[in-house]
């Protein structure tokens, strides 16, 4: 994960801003290593973990940065 970044237009009490889920995040993750990745949760203050997983599982696309996969 190279540099990965998540930013969701929102509407901050009527007026627009950005959220960044996550900002400028880098990690290798190896072939048989164990990672845990850790950071506080609850509704609208989340620290970015799931939107990692989604990113790096293809399931959403990153804002910035990529996620490259071995082989590719
Ligand atoms: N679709 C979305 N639109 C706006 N904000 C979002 C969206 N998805 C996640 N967020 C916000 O991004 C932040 C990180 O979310 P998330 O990755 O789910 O946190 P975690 O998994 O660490 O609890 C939270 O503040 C969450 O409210
Ligand atoms: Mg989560």
């Amino acid at each position: 994960m190279s540099h990965l970044s998540k930013q969701f237009p929102i509407r901050d009490r009527g007026r627009r801003r950005v959220l960044h889920a996550v900002d400028d995040v880098s990690f290798a993750l190896r072939s048989g290593e164990t990672v845990a990745l850790v950071g506080g949760s609850g509704s609208g203050s989340g620290s970015g973990k799931s939107r990692i997983a989604r990113m790096l599982a293809r399931l959403t696309v990153p804002t910035g940065g990529r996620s490259v996969h071995s082989g590719q």
